[in-house]
Protein backbone atom coordinates (compact mmCIF):
# COMPACT_ATOMS: atom_id res chain seq x y z
CA UNK A 1 0.00 0.00 0.00
CA UNK A 2 1.14 3.28 -0.69
CA UNK A 3 0.25 6.81 1.37
CA UNK A 4 0.34 10.13 -0.70
CA UNK A 5 0.50 12.85 1.01
CA UNK A 6 -0.72 16.53 0.02
CA UNK A 7 2.32 17.43 -1.63
CA UNK A 8 3.13 14.30 -3.60
CA UNK A 9 -0.35 14.28 -4.49
CA UNK A 10 -0.12 13.67 -8.42
CA UNK A 11 -3.42 12.20 -8.23
CA UNK A 12 -6.61 12.24 -9.41
CA UNK A 13 -9.52 9.96 -8.37
CA UNK A 14 -12.20 10.64 -9.87
CA UNK A 15 -15.59 9.43 -8.28
CA UNK A 16 -19.00 9.57 -9.47
CA UNK A 17 -22.57 9.64 -7.95
CA UNK A 18 -23.81 7.43 -10.15
CA UNK A 19 -20.74 6.70 -11.45
CA UNK A 20 -17.42 6.69 -9.26
CA UNK A 21 -14.07 7.18 -10.73
CA UNK A 22 -10.47 7.58 -8.78
CA UNK A 23 -7.35 8.17 -10.32
CA UNK A 24 -4.27 7.77 -7.83
CA UNK A 25 -0.94 8.61 -8.93
CA UNK A 26 -0.05 10.47 -12.16
CA UNK A 27 3.86 11.08 -12.11
CA UNK A 28 4.54 14.37 -12.36
CA UNK A 29 1.11 15.92 -12.63
CA UNK A 30 0.49 18.41 -10.16
CA UNK A 31 -3.33 18.80 -8.79
CA UNK A 32 -3.62 22.09 -10.78
CA UNK A 33 -2.46 19.98 -14.05
CA UNK A 34 -5.70 18.07 -13.44
CA UNK A 35 -7.93 21.21 -13.64
CA UNK A 36 -6.18 21.22 -17.07
CA UNK A 37 -6.95 17.64 -17.34
CA UNK A 38 -10.46 17.62 -16.42
CA UNK A 39 -11.45 19.65 -19.23
CA UNK A 40 -10.48 17.16 -21.91
CA UNK A 41 -13.26 14.92 -20.46
CA UNK A 42 -15.67 13.53 -22.50
CA UNK A 43 -18.98 14.68 -21.28
CA UNK A 44 -21.54 13.80 -23.74
CA UNK A 45 -20.27 10.67 -25.11
CA UNK A 46 -22.15 9.74 -28.61
CA UNK A 47 -22.63 5.54 -28.52
CA UNK A 48 -24.88 5.28 -31.78
CA UNK A 49 -27.88 7.46 -33.44
CA UNK A 50 -30.28 6.48 -30.60
CA UNK A 51 -28.17 6.99 -27.27
CA UNK A 52 -25.82 9.17 -25.59
CA UNK A 53 -23.54 9.35 -21.83
CA UNK A 54 -23.42 12.30 -20.00
CA UNK A 55 -20.48 12.62 -17.71
CA UNK A 56 -20.52 15.85 -16.49
CA UNK A 57 -19.47 16.60 -13.02
CA UNK A 58 -22.62 16.41 -10.20
CA UNK A 59 -20.23 18.05 -7.65
CA UNK A 60 -16.76 19.68 -7.18
CA UNK A 61 -14.31 17.62 -6.80
CA UNK A 62 -13.40 16.30 -3.45
CA UNK A 63 -9.24 16.21 -2.71
CA UNK A 64 -7.99 14.38 0.26
CA UNK A 65 -5.09 13.49 1.29
CA UNK A 66 -4.11 10.54 -1.24
CA UNK A 67 -6.71 11.23 -3.89
CA UNK A 68 -9.51 13.49 -5.88
CA UNK A 69 -12.80 12.44 -6.42
CA UNK A 70 -14.98 13.35 -8.83
CA UNK A 71 -18.59 12.54 -9.04
CA UNK A 72 -19.87 12.21 -12.38
CA UNK A 73 -23.14 11.49 -13.88
CA UNK A 74 -22.95 8.25 -15.84
CA UNK A 75 -26.33 8.47 -17.68
CA UNK A 76 -27.66 7.63 -20.87
CA UNK A 77 -29.95 9.75 -22.57
CA UNK A 78 -32.08 9.61 -25.79
CA UNK A 79 -29.89 11.77 -28.39
CA UNK A 80 -31.05 15.01 -28.35
CA UNK A 81 -33.91 14.64 -26.16
CA UNK A 82 -33.06 14.02 -22.23
CA UNK A 83 -35.77 12.61 -20.58
CA UNK A 84 -35.30 11.05 -16.99
CA UNK A 85 -36.05 7.45 -16.47
CA UNK A 86 -38.45 6.38 -13.35
CA UNK A 87 -36.15 5.11 -11.30
CA UNK A 88 -33.11 6.67 -9.24
CA UNK A 89 -29.33 5.98 -8.65
CA UNK A 90 -28.57 3.86 -5.41
CA UNK A 91 -25.55 6.26 -3.73
CA UNK A 92 -22.65 3.76 -3.83
CA UNK A 93 -19.10 4.24 -2.19
CA UNK A 94 -15.96 2.70 -2.79
CA UNK A 95 -14.23 0.90 0.16
CA UNK A 96 -10.51 2.66 0.02
CA UNK A 97 -8.29 1.32 -3.10
CA UNK A 98 -4.54 2.16 -3.66
CA UNK A 99 -3.25 -0.39 -5.40
CA UNK A 100 -3.67 1.05 -8.84
CA UNK A 101 -3.71 4.77 -10.21
CA UNK A 102 -7.49 4.78 -11.13
CA UNK A 103 -10.70 2.84 -9.88
CA UNK A 104 -14.36 3.61 -12.25
CA UNK A 105 -16.55 2.59 -10.16
CA UNK A 106 -20.32 2.33 -12.74
CA UNK A 107 -23.70 1.61 -10.51
CA UNK A 108 -26.21 -0.50 -12.20
CA UNK A 109 -28.09 2.88 -13.11
CA UNK A 110 -25.95 3.54 -16.00
CA UNK A 111 -27.12 0.29 -18.06
CA UNK A 112 -30.61 0.83 -16.62
CA UNK A 113 -30.44 4.11 -17.90
CA UNK A 114 -29.88 2.66 -21.21
CA UNK A 115 -32.57 0.03 -21.29
CA UNK A 116 -35.05 2.56 -20.44
CA UNK A 117 -33.37 4.63 -23.73
CA UNK A 118 -33.42 2.10 -26.04
CA UNK A 119 -36.94 0.65 -25.16
CA UNK A 120 -38.45 4.12 -25.13
CA UNK A 121 -36.87 4.82 -28.76
CA UNK A 122 -38.90 1.58 -30.02
CA UNK A 123 -35.30 -0.23 -30.98
CA UNK A 124 -35.70 -3.22 -28.26
CA UNK A 125 -37.82 -5.50 -30.91
CA UNK A 126 -36.90 -8.12 -33.68
CA UNK A 127 -38.43 -9.96 -36.22
CA UNK A 128 -37.01 -13.72 -36.57
CA UNK A 129 -37.31 -15.06 -39.93
CA UNK A 130 -36.31 -18.98 -40.94
CA UNK A 131 -33.07 -17.53 -42.81
CA UNK A 132 -31.53 -16.41 -39.08
CA UNK A 133 -31.97 -19.66 -37.89
CA UNK A 134 -28.47 -21.36 -38.67
CA UNK A 135 -28.60 -23.94 -41.37
CA UNK A 136 -27.90 -27.10 -38.83
CA UNK A 137 -30.65 -25.97 -36.08
CA UNK A 138 -32.70 -29.59 -35.78
CA UNK A 139 -35.83 -27.22 -36.45
CA UNK A 140 -37.00 -24.51 -38.98
CA UNK A 141 -39.51 -21.61 -38.50
CA UNK A 142 -42.08 -22.96 -40.08
CA UNK A 143 -45.92 -24.73 -39.82
CA UNK A 144 -44.33 -28.39 -40.12
CA UNK A 145 -41.85 -27.96 -36.79
CA UNK A 146 -44.50 -25.94 -34.68
CA UNK A 147 -47.28 -28.22 -36.09
CA UNK A 148 -45.32 -30.83 -33.87
CA UNK A 149 -45.93 -29.08 -30.35
CA UNK A 150 -48.98 -27.97 -31.70
CA UNK A 151 -51.19 -30.07 -34.53
CA UNK A 152 -53.78 -27.21 -34.85
CA UNK A 153 -51.23 -24.91 -36.66
CA UNK A 154 -50.20 -27.81 -38.95
CA UNK A 155 -53.66 -28.56 -39.70
CA UNK A 156 -54.93 -24.93 -40.25
CA UNK A 157 -51.66 -23.43 -42.04
CA UNK A 158 -50.13 -26.67 -43.91
CA UNK A 159 -46.62 -25.86 -45.60
CA UNK A 160 -45.97 -22.62 -44.73
CA UNK A 161 -43.20 -20.45 -43.43
CA UNK A 162 -42.99 -18.55 -39.96
CA UNK A 163 -42.27 -15.28 -38.91
CA UNK A 164 -41.75 -14.73 -34.90
CA UNK A 165 -41.75 -10.38 -33.39
CA UNK A 166 -39.74 -10.46 -30.28
CA UNK A 167 -40.50 -7.22 -28.37
CA UNK A 168 -39.52 -6.04 -25.13
CA UNK A 169 -42.84 -4.61 -23.10
CA UNK A 170 -40.96 -2.90 -20.21
CA UNK A 171 -37.25 -1.45 -19.95
CA UNK A 172 -34.36 -4.56 -19.39
CA UNK A 173 -33.00 -4.43 -15.73
CA UNK A 174 -29.57 -4.86 -14.86
CA UNK A 175 -28.89 -5.78 -11.48
CA UNK A 176 -24.96 -6.56 -9.92
CA UNK A 177 -24.48 -8.75 -7.25
CA UNK A 178 -20.82 -9.67 -6.43
CA UNK A 179 -19.59 -11.16 -9.43
CA UNK A 180 -22.88 -11.57 -10.85
CA UNK A 181 -24.24 -8.94 -13.43
CA UNK A 182 -27.51 -10.42 -14.62
CA UNK A 183 -30.29 -8.53 -17.13
CA UNK A 184 -33.94 -9.38 -16.66
CA UNK A 185 -36.25 -9.41 -19.55
CA UNK A 186 -40.02 -9.08 -19.41
CA UNK A 187 -40.86 -9.17 -23.53
CA UNK A 188 -43.87 -10.51 -25.94
CA UNK A 189 -42.93 -12.97 -28.51
CA UNK A 190 -45.96 -12.93 -31.23
CA UNK A 191 -45.90 -15.92 -33.83
CA UNK A 192 -47.16 -15.54 -37.57
CA UNK A 193 -47.73 -17.63 -40.54
CA UNK A 194 -46.69 -15.96 -43.87
CA UNK A 195 -49.26 -16.69 -46.21
CA UNK A 196 -48.45 -17.33 -49.54
CA UNK A 197 -49.40 -13.89 -51.04
CA UNK A 198 -47.79 -12.25 -47.65
CA UNK A 199 -49.93 -11.85 -45.31
CA UNK A 200 -49.38 -12.48 -41.80
CA UNK A 201 -51.62 -14.65 -39.78
CA UNK A 202 -51.07 -14.78 -36.18
CA UNK A 203 -50.99 -17.63 -34.25
CA UNK A 204 -49.93 -16.92 -31.12
CA UNK A 205 -48.50 -14.22 -28.34
CA UNK A 206 -46.52 -15.78 -25.80
CA UNK A 207 -45.24 -13.61 -22.36
CA UNK A 208 -41.41 -14.44 -22.24
CA UNK A 209 -39.90 -13.67 -19.04
CA UNK A 210 -35.84 -14.10 -19.27
CA UNK A 211 -32.42 -14.09 -17.24
CA UNK A 212 -29.64 -13.88 -19.01
CA UNK A 213 -25.91 -13.48 -17.38
CA UNK A 214 -23.38 -10.66 -18.60
CA UNK A 215 -19.88 -11.13 -18.99
CA UNK A 216 -18.55 -7.38 -19.11
CA UNK A 217 -15.10 -6.64 -20.44
CA UNK A 218 -12.99 -4.15 -21.48
CA UNK A 219 -12.02 -3.02 -24.92
CA UNK A 220 -10.13 -0.16 -24.97
CA UNK A 221 -11.73 2.76 -23.73
CA UNK A 222 -15.47 1.11 -23.68
CA UNK A 223 -17.42 -1.45 -21.59
CA UNK A 224 -18.48 -3.98 -23.86
CA UNK A 225 -20.38 -7.14 -22.95
CA UNK A 226 -21.50 -10.41 -23.49
CA UNK A 227 -24.77 -12.60 -22.34
CA UNK A 228 -25.51 -16.06 -22.12
CA UNK A 229 -29.36 -17.58 -21.25
CA UNK A 230 -29.72 -18.51 -17.69
CA UNK A 231 -33.33 -18.70 -17.34
CA UNK A 232 -36.71 -18.31 -19.30
CA UNK A 233 -39.95 -18.76 -18.69
CA UNK A 234 -42.95 -18.65 -21.09
CA UNK A 235 -46.64 -17.84 -20.51
CA UNK A 236 -49.80 -17.68 -22.82
CA UNK A 237 -50.78 -13.95 -23.99
CA UNK A 238 -53.01 -14.75 -26.42
CA UNK A 239 -53.98 -17.79 -28.78
CA UNK A 240 -55.31 -18.20 -32.17
CA UNK A 241 -55.29 -21.60 -32.30
CA UNK A 242 -57.36 -22.72 -29.50
CA UNK A 243 -55.82 -24.41 -26.78
CA UNK A 244 -52.52 -25.78 -26.45
CA UNK A 245 -49.67 -26.67 -23.92
CA UNK A 246 -47.10 -23.53 -23.71
CA UNK A 247 -44.07 -25.55 -22.09
CA UNK A 248 -43.40 -27.84 -25.04
CA UNK A 249 -42.27 -24.33 -26.59
CA UNK A 250 -39.98 -24.15 -24.18
CA UNK A 251 -37.01 -26.26 -26.23
CA UNK A 252 -37.53 -24.11 -29.08
CA UNK A 253 -38.19 -20.80 -27.88
CA UNK A 254 -34.81 -21.13 -25.80
CA UNK A 255 -33.07 -22.86 -29.14
CA UNK A 256 -34.77 -19.50 -30.87
CA UNK A 257 -33.48 -17.33 -28.22
CA UNK A 258 -29.82 -18.74 -28.03
CA UNK A 259 -28.89 -19.09 -31.91
CA UNK A 260 -30.89 -16.38 -33.08
CA UNK A 261 -31.77 -13.38 -30.48
CA UNK A 262 -28.66 -13.66 -27.94
CA UNK A 263 -26.08 -13.54 -30.99
CA UNK A 264 -27.45 -10.28 -32.40
CA UNK A 265 -27.70 -8.34 -29.32
CA UNK A 266 -23.90 -9.52 -28.55
CA UNK A 267 -22.67 -8.35 -31.91
CA UNK A 268 -23.83 -4.85 -30.52
CA UNK A 269 -22.72 -4.99 -27.19
CA UNK A 270 -19.31 -5.90 -28.75
CA UNK A 271 -19.23 -2.87 -29.61
CA UNK A 272 -18.91 -1.33 -26.02
CA UNK A 273 -19.76 1.81 -24.41
CA UNK A 274 -17.89 4.82 -23.84
CA UNK A 275 -16.17 4.82 -20.49
CA UNK A 276 -15.83 8.83 -18.71
CA UNK A 277 -12.06 9.44 -19.80
CA UNK A 278 -9.61 12.51 -20.07
CA UNK A 279 -8.02 13.29 -23.22
CA UNK A 280 -5.16 10.93 -24.75
CA UNK A 281 -5.56 8.58 -21.72
CA UNK A 282 -4.81 4.61 -21.88
CA UNK A 283 -5.89 2.21 -19.41
CA UNK A 284 -3.16 0.25 -18.18
CA UNK A 285 -3.89 -3.73 -16.88
CA UNK A 286 -7.18 -3.13 -16.19
CA UNK A 287 -9.22 -4.98 -14.01
CA UNK A 288 -13.14 -5.76 -13.90
CA UNK A 289 -15.28 -7.03 -10.99
CA UNK A 290 -18.54 -6.88 -10.00
CA UNK A 291 -19.73 -6.31 -6.77
CA UNK A 292 -23.23 -5.82 -4.75
CA UNK A 293 -24.71 -2.72 -7.06
CA UNK A 294 -21.57 -1.40 -9.03
CA UNK A 295 -19.11 -2.45 -11.34
CA UNK A 296 -15.56 -1.46 -10.72
CA UNK A 297 -12.74 -1.25 -13.00
CA UNK A 298 -9.08 -0.43 -11.53
CA UNK A 299 -6.66 0.22 -13.60
CA UNK A 300 -3.38 1.79 -14.11
CA UNK A 301 -3.43 5.11 -16.63
CA UNK A 302 -0.73 6.04 -18.71
CA UNK A 303 -1.22 9.73 -20.59
CA UNK A 304 0.14 9.37 -24.68
CA UNK A 305 1.06 12.69 -26.22
C1 LIG B 1 -26.90 -14.30 -10.64
O1 LIG B 1 -27.99 -13.54 -10.15
C2 LIG B 1 -29.25 -13.92 -10.68
C3 LIG B 1 -30.29 -12.92 -10.21
O2 LIG B 1 -29.93 -12.24 -9.06
C4 LIG B 1 -29.56 -15.35 -10.27
O3 LIG B 1 -30.79 -15.75 -10.79
C5 LIG B 1 -28.44 -16.25 -10.80
O4 LIG B 1 -28.65 -17.57 -10.37
C6 LIG B 1 -27.09 -15.76 -10.31
N1 LIG B 1 -26.06 -16.56 -10.94
C7 LIG B 1 -25.00 -16.99 -10.27
C8 LIG B 1 -24.01 -17.77 -11.07
O5 LIG B 1 -24.83 -16.75 -9.09
C1 LIG C 1 -53.94 -13.37 -48.47
O1 LIG C 1 -54.24 -14.73 -48.28
C2 LIG C 1 -55.05 -15.02 -47.13
C3 LIG C 1 -55.17 -16.54 -47.00
O2 LIG C 1 -55.48 -17.16 -48.20
C4 LIG C 1 -56.41 -14.33 -47.28
O3 LIG C 1 -57.20 -14.58 -46.14
C5 LIG C 1 -56.17 -12.84 -47.40
O4 LIG C 1 -57.40 -12.18 -47.62
C6 LIG C 1 -55.21 -12.54 -48.55
N1 LIG C 1 -54.86 -11.11 -48.50
C7 LIG C 1 -54.76 -10.38 -49.60
C8 LIG C 1 -54.41 -8.94 -49.36
O5 LIG C 1 -54.92 -10.81 -50.71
Amino acid sequence: NVQFTVENINSLEIMFFFLLMQICPLVNKAVEDLNTELKTLNVLAKVDKYAEIEYSMVSSPEVSKSSIDLSLKGEFYNIGKHQEPPFSPTAISLPPQTDKMLYIALSAFTPNSAGFVYNKAGVLSLYITDDMVPKASPFRLNTKTFGVFIPQIAKQFPGLMMKLLLKTEESPKVSFEPKNATLQTSATMTAYAIQPNGTLSPLFVLNVESSVTAHLFLSGMNIAGSLSLNKMKLTLGTSYVGQFQVGTLDTIFQMVLKMVVIPIVNAQLEKGYPLPALKKMQLINPQLQILKDYMLIGTDVQFIS
